[in-house]
């Protein structure tokens, strides 16, 4: 007898459809799965037939092909057990036919319980997008993953035996349950930007980089407050918006990073990974290809303390996402498409000792030493850090200062502001942020008067600036306008974008 069970497969972030056949023939036993199934497909032989039996099945003494189609899509994952297990249950008889609306997903374990598995929020929405009568069945523990896609009806199971209860009518399915992202906001709990005292223009430009996501690098002296800083950034962004935790979420889903405490990102990522660490981990690889801590920053922010001391492929592998905001790993049988959105916020010292530049404190290295260490920062990677900024050590008297700073909430109300302009002024465009305005959109959205033309023309010549730094300074400056609530960029918001471009010169002498 033959029977069909729908599941999905992961490529990337996205999900497809994939059927699976089960036929049972008469024949010598035995059990095969077939249609370009990866090795740890096929260990699911083992899986399904243990949890059938000892869930107090039956598991049919014939011989048992499985067939995943389409053919030509490479299939990868643990998530095929309990497809395989009901179809295998369907032949037999033991259970009716599926529905042909009904998806299965999960993993199995020997004893026949149903274990999480990653990408359930991508299988999810592809239902929504294309199916909408679905109905999806999914482990308990990725139930909170499927209650976020409420266009769908989402059921949770816990075990084969629960599954089999309820396809077999003796009891109904359980519903996954709402999912309220409010739950498990713990914006409050982040530090506050209030306990910085002065850095007054470091906190301006983290702020500027919060409202349109753009990258940062803070440099100064050891001790001035630039890992203090930087850790506060994610307590001024706004809330994340549904589409945003969406988006984030499939990411951490794919990665296998979500878990039943931690059910979906709905709080901003601050993703800090390791100096040491390696380039797939932070830009993405692997055989089958993982997400990296760009992509897991999305909408949110990749920091990274220390910049210089990072391995060399890493820093130079950053270029093409920093620009692009997507980052492709190519593969012999596909390539695929990350999203890395997030605003890179990097900190360095001037030099190995760190009082370079200093007007208190006498540098202790050599020219030489401080080239080196300056050059580990190429002039292209520098070109992407939208905003330089400076933070020297602080004066004994600001320390002391007990008039208490803005508070996070403060800032954050404004950085909001900003982002309902620039959400108004994209409303009908892929671009959502200033800092994702393609060359069309800054020539219709960052129009220039006479002087501050004159003003950005004399700064380009005489800094010899890229067209990348100019292209970048007008999108800060857009910000920067943004924040002022003011409709067209004037010249004191391009003169502030500017002087972001400074350091360049101090340190790199370019
Ligand atoms: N502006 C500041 N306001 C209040 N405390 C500060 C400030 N700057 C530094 N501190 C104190 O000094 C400590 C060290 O600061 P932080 O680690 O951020 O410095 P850093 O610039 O990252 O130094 P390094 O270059 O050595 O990494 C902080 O934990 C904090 O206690
Ligand atoms: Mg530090
Ligand atoms: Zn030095």
């Amino acid at each position: 007898m033959l029977a069909a069970v729908n599941t999905l497969v992961i490529t990337g972030i996205d999900a497809k459809v994939v059927k699976v056949e089960v036929d049972l023939m008469l024949g010598l036993p035995g059990f095969d799965i077939v249609g370009l199934a990866s090795a740890s497909i096929r260990e699911a032989r083992e899986r399904v037939k243990s949890a059938i039996k000892n869930s107090g099945l039956e598991f049919p003494n014939k011989k048992i092909i499985v067939n995943l189609a389409p053919a030509d899509l490479k299939k990868e994952g643990s998530h095929f057990d309990l497809a395989i297990a009901a179809g295998i249950l369907a032949a037999s008889g033991q259970i009716d036919p599926l529905p042909a609306n009904y998806y299965l997903a999960g993993e199995l374990s020997l004893d026949g319980t149903v274990t999480k598995v990653p990408g359930i929020l991508p299988m999810a929405l592809e239902l929504a997008a294309t199916a909408s009568d679905a109905v999806f069945i999914v482990p308990e523990e990725n139930s909170k993953e499927a209650a976020l896609v409420n266009e769908i009806t989402s059921y949770a199971t816990s075990s084969l035996m629960e599954l089999y209860t309820c396809l077999s009518g003796q009891a109904s399915l359980r519903s996954v349950g709402v999912f309220n992202p409010d739950e498990y906001n713990h914006i409050d709990k982040i530090a506050d930007f209030s306990e910085v005292k002065g850095q007054e223009t470091a906190k301006r430009a983290l702020q500027i980089a919060a409202a349109g996501l753009h990258n940062a690098l803070l440099i100064g002296p050891p001790g001035g407050g630039k890992t203090m800083l930087a850790r506060r950034v994610p307590g001024i962004l706004p809330e994340m918006t549904r589409e945003e935790i969406l988006e984030t979420s499939r990411i951490y889903s794919v990665a296998g990073l979500l878990n039943p405490t931690n059910p979906l990102i709905v709080n901003r990522p601050f993703r800090a990974p390791h100096k040491n660490a390696s380039a797939a981990s932070i830009i993405g690889g692997g055989k089958i290809p993982h997400p990296g801590e760009i992509s897991l920053a999305q909408n949110g922010v990749l920091f990274m303390d220390e910049l210089p001391e990072f391995h060399r492929d890493v820093l130079e592998a950053l270029r093409q996402p920093l620009e692009d905001k997507i980052v492709t790993v190519a593969r012999a049988q596909a390539t695929y498409t990350f999203p890395a959105n997030f605003s890179l916020i990097a900190s360095m010292n001037p030099c190995p000792c760190g009082q370079f530049g200093s007007e208190t404190t006498e540098c202790r290295c050599t020219p030489i030493q401080i080239h080196n260490y300056l050059s580990r920062i190429s002039g292209p990677l520098l070109d992407r850090m939208d905003l330089h900024v400076e933070v020297p050590r602080i004066k004994f008297e600001h320390l002391k200062d007990e008039s208490s700073a803005e508070s996070s909430a403060t800032i954050r109300e404004r950085i909001k502001n900003a982002r309902v302009i620039q959400a108004r002024r994209f409303a009908r465009s892929k671009t959502k942020l200033n800092s994702e305005m393609r060359p069309a959109d800054i020539k219709k959205h960052c129009r220039l008067d006479e002087s501050s033309e004159r003003l950005l023309k004399k700064a380009f010549e005489s800094f010899n600036m890229s067209a990348r730094a100019y292209d970048r300074i007008l999108k800060v400056a857009r910000t920067i306008a943004d924040l002022d609530e003011s409709t067209d960029i004037h010249i004191g918001h391009l003169a502030e974008a500017i002087q972001y471009r400074s350091l360049d010169r101090k340190y790199w002498n370019k």
